[in-house]
C-alpha cells in the first residue's frame, strides 16, 4: 500500500469516529454499538503504531474525550463565582491571618474564628431558588458566567427541589460542589482518572437520562446573590443549610487560632483515606459576615478565604494488604494495597515496599496507617508508618520464603559487600517458573527489546494463560487462526498483529541480547557484548569455545556479570530457545566499527576527572577511532588517561609496567583535536 492510501483510510477512519463521537456526546444518539465504536478506535490506533507518520488531533490517542458540547446555554452569574488563594504551610496561614489583622486594623494577636470546611474535589455549581424552588442551575464556568446545567442537576438527589422551610429566603443562590463519591468510582475507573473526573464528565452528559446513571452527590457550603437571608455568619449558614434539606460536610468546624487550624488539618489529613469522597486541603473563611464584607477581595479571590491545600505528592492510608510480585530475575517485590487515594490527581491503590528488609527495617504490617508518596513517573512507594495508630492485635508481617510457583527462595549472598541481598528471589529455573517466565516474555517484547507493537504486558498474560505462549520463540510462531476468534479480537486486529510481529524478525544483535533478559545484562552491557561478538553465530558458540574468562577484557564486563552469562548458558533450555529463535529470526551482525583509525591497535584506560568531556563520550571517541577501552591496568593496556584526582594507585601500577600516563590534551592530540 502506498502512503497515500494509508493516509485517506485513516483519515476517513478518523472522520467516521468524529461523526460517531459528534452522534454520542453533543446528542447523546449513539448510532454504533459499542463493541463497533472500539473497534474503530483501536484499528485507529494500531495503523498509527504502524505507520508513525500518521496523526491527527482528533484520534483517540490525541483528544481526550470530547470536547465540552456547546449546546448548553450560557448564563451570568449575579454575584461571581470566586476562586480561592492556596496555603502550603503553617508560615502560609500565619502570613493569611497576619494580612487580615493588618486590613481590620486589629490588634495584634487578634483572635478570628473560622469556618474550617474540607474541600471537596468535585465541580462547583450555583443553584437558584426563588420562592422556595429549585429554578436554575449554573456551572461556575469561568466564575461570570457559566452554563446553564440545570436538567442535569435535577436528577441530582442531593439536591432539593422545592423548600418549604418559613426562614428560606425569597431568593439565593444556594452554591456547592457536585461529586462522586469513591465507592461509586469504583465501577467508573476504567474510564476516568479520577472521580472528579468522572463528575465533570457525568455533570456535561447532554442528555439528563445519562447524568442519572451515575450517583452523582451535592454537597451546599457557601451562597451568591441572596434576597432575605437572615444569618451573620457562615458557621450558622452551614447549620441553615442542613435544616433547609441540603447536605454538608460532616466534618466541618468552627476554629480560632492558627495552631488549632493546623492541628485540625493534621487530623483530617490522616483520615482522608477513610473518606468516601476526595478532598484536598481545607477551606477557611472568616467567620464573620461583617468582616467578611469588610475584607473584600482581590482580583477573583476573597481575602477572608483560604484553601489549605494537602501535599500533592504524599498522602495517609491504610494497607488492606500486602501482595508478593514475582520480577523477572525472580526478585520477590511486596506490594501494598492501599485504600484508594487522591495523590496529585492520581487514584494510587498500590504502593511499593521494595524488598523484605525494607519490610522488616521499618516493621510494616497489614492494617497500618502509612504515609504514601508518589513523585513523578516512579512508583508510589510507602515513606513512613505511623505507629500510634496500630491496633493491638496487629501481627508482624511474614514474609513469605517460597514463590507462588511453589519453589523455595533464597537470599543471594554478595561476594562483594560480603552480605545477604535484601532481596529474596526465587531461583531462576529458566521458565519453569510461571511467574519468572511471564515476566520475561513481557521483557522480551518490551520497548527497549524487540518493541512488538501492540503486544503489550495484558496480551503477554493472556497469550500465557492460553497456552499460545509458553518460550520467546512462539511468538513467532503464533496461531493467528486461534487469535482471530479470541474475545475482543478478530480478524484485522489478528492481522495487525501478525504484520507487527513479523516486522520485528529482522533485529539488531543488541537489541537481542538484552531481549534474553540474561541478569546484570542492560543495554549497555547488551551493547557492549554485540560489539565484542560482532555475530549471533559467535555469540551462541560461547558455551562451546569456552572463552568466557575473555570477555572480563571488556570494559564494563566485569565478575557479576560473567557470572550471569555463564548461568544463562550453562541451561539446555536457553540453548534451545537460542537455536529456535535462530531459525525464525534474521539477527543482524552488530556494525562494524572502523578498523583503520587513528587509535588502531591501541588501548586505553580513564581515571579521574574529565573536563567538558564525559567518560561515555571518551569511550566512544576511542571506539570510533578503533581503539579499545580496558577496566584494569595491565600489561595489555597502552596508555592511562588521567583527569582530575586520579586514582593513585593506577597512575602507579601504570608507571611500574611502563605504561604511558598521559592527559586529556594529550589525549585529544592524538585525535587531532584540542579541548
Ligand atoms: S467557597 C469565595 N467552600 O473550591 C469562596 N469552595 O478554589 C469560593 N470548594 O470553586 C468558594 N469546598 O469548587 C468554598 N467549602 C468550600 C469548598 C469550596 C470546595 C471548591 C469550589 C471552588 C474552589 C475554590
Amino acid at each position: 500500500m502506498n502512503k497515500k492510501k494509508i493516509k485517506t483510510d485513516y483519515q476517513k477512519k478518523i472522520n467516521q469516529l468524529t461523526k460517531f463521537n459528534k452522534f454520542y456526546f453533543d446528542r447523546s444518539k449513539p448510532v454504533v454499538s459499542d463493541k463497533e465504536y472500539d473497534d474503530l478506535k483501536k484499528e485507529i490506533l494500531l495503523l498509527e503504531n504502524k505507520y508513525t507518520f500518521l496523526n491527527s488531533k482528533y484520534s483517540p490517542s490525541q483528544a481526550v474525550g470530547h470536547k465540552p458540547s456547546k449546546n448548553f446555554k450560557k448564563s451570568s452569574h449575579r454575584v461571581p463565582m470566586l476562586s480561592l488563594s492556596n496555603a502550603f504551610s503553617e508560615a502560609d496561614l500565619k502570613n493569611f491571618e497576619k494580612k487580615i489583622i493588618n486590613f481590620l486594623s486589629k490588634k495584634e494577636g487578634s483572635e478570628i474564628s473560622y469556618s474550617a470546611e474540607p474541600k471537596i474535589d468535585g465541580i462547583s455549581a450555583s443553584l437558584t431558588y426563588i420562592n422556595g424552588v429549585f429554578e436554575k442551575g449554573l456551572s461556575r464556568g469561568d466564575g461570570k458566567e457559566g452554563e446553564d446545567i440545570t436538567r442535569n442537576l435535577f436528577t441530582i438527589k442531593d439536591i432539593p427541589k422545592k423548600i418549604l422551610s418559613k426562614n428560606f429566603p425569597e431568593e439565593i443562590d444556594i452554591r456547592g460542589e457536585v461529586f462522586i463519591q469513591n465507592s461509586d468510582f469504583e465501577n467508573l475507573k476504567d474510564k476516568f482518572a479520577n472521580p472528579r473526573n468522572a463528575a465533570s464528565g457525568s455533570l456535561r452528559q447532554k442528555n439528563p437520562e445519562d447524568t442519572k446513571k451515575i450517583p452523582l452527590k451535592f454537597i451546599a457550603y457557601t451562597f451568591g446573590f441572596e434576597k432575605g437571608l437572615e444569618v451573620d455568619n457562615q458557621f450558622d449558614y452551614l447549620k441553615k443549610l442542613s435544616s433547609w434539606g441540603f447536605k454538608t460536610n460532616p466534618l466541618n468546624k468552627l476554629i480560632s487560632g492558627v495552631k488549632n487550624l493546623i492541628q485540625n488539618y493534621d487530623d483530617i489529613e490522616k483520615t482522608r483515606a477513610n473518606l468516601d469522597f476526595d478532598i484536598d486541603g481545607i477551606v477557611y473563611k472568616v467567620n464573620d459576615f461583617d468582616l467578611q464584607k469588610r475584607l473584600g477581595s482581590v482580583a477573583n479571590a476573597p481575602r477572608w478565604a483560604v484553601a489549605h491545600k494537602f501535599s500533592s505528592n504524599k498522602a495517609v492510608s491504610e494497607i488492606k494488604d500486602i501482595e508478593i510480585q514475582i520480577g523477572r530475575t525472580g526478585a520477590l517485590t511486596p506490594v501494598a494495597k492501599i485504600k484508594p487515594i487522591n495523590i496529585g490527581g492520581v487514584q494510587v491503590s498500590n504502593a511499593t515496599l521494595h524488598n523484605e528488609d525494607e519490610i522488616i527495617r521499618k516493621d510494616i504490617r497489614i492494617g497500618d496507617t502509612v504515609t504514601v508518596e508518589r513523585a513523578g513517573d516512579v512508583i508510589p512507594h510507602v515513606v513512613s508508618v505511623d505507629t500510634s495508630k496500630r491496633k493491638k492485635t496487629s501481627n508482624k508481617f511474614v514474609f513469605p520464603k517460597k514463590c507462588p510457583c511453589g519453589y523455595e527462595t533464597i537470599k543471594e549472598f554478595n561476594k562483594i559487600t560480603k552480605k545477604y541481598d535484601a532481596v529474596r528471589r526465587c531461583p531462576d529455573r529458566s521458565f519453569e517458573c510461571n511467574r519468572i517466565a511471564k515476566e520475561k516474555l513481557k521483557h522480551f517484547v518490551s520497548k527497549e527489546a524487540f518493541n512488538i507493537d501492540g503486544f503489550g504486558k495484558k496480551i503477554v498474560e493472556k497469550f500465557w494463560e492460553l497456552n499460545l505462549i509458553k518460550l520467546p520463540q512462539d511468538i513467532f510462531k503464533l496461531d493467528y487462526g486461534k487469535i482471530e476468534n479470541l474475545d475482543g479480537w478478530g480478524r484485522l486486529s489478528a492481522d495487525n498483529l501478525r504484520y507487527s510481529v513479523d516486522k520485528k524478525k529482522q533485529i539488531s544483535l543488541e537489541r537481542f541480547i538484552y531481549s534474553l533478559g540474561i541478569r546484570h545484562i542492560g543495554l549497555e552491557n547488551a551493547k557492549l557484548l554485540s560489539r565484542y561478538f560482532g555475530s549471533f553465530q559467535k555469540f551462541k558458540n560461547l558455551p562451546k569455545e569456552n572463552n568466557y574468562n575473555d570477555l572480563l577484557n571488556i570494559d564494563g564486563i566485569g565478575e557479576t556479570q560473567l557470572v550471569s552469562i555463564k548461568n544463562f548458558f550453562s541451561k539446555e533450555i536457553n540453548l534451545k530457545i537460542l537455536s529456535e529463535l535462530d531459525k525464525v529470526l534474521n539477527i543482524k551482525n552488530a556494525k562494524v566499527v572502523n578498523t583503520r583509525g587513528l587509535l588502531k591497535n591501541k588501548s586505553f584506560m580513564i581515571t579521574g576527572k574529565l573536563n567538558n568531556i564525559s567518560r561515555a563520550e571518551v569511550k566512544s571517541l576511542i571506539e570510533e577511532n578503533s581503539g579499545t577501552t580496558v577496566s584494569s591496568v595491565s600489561k595489555k593496556l597502552n596508555y592511562l588517561i588521567s583527569g582530575e584526582k586520579p586514582t593513585k594507585k593506577k597512575i602507579e601500577s601504570a608507571k611500574a609496567l611502563k605504561i604511558k600516563v598521559i592527559d586529556q590534551d594529550e589525549f585529544l592530540k592524538m585525535l587531532n583535536k584540542t579541548s
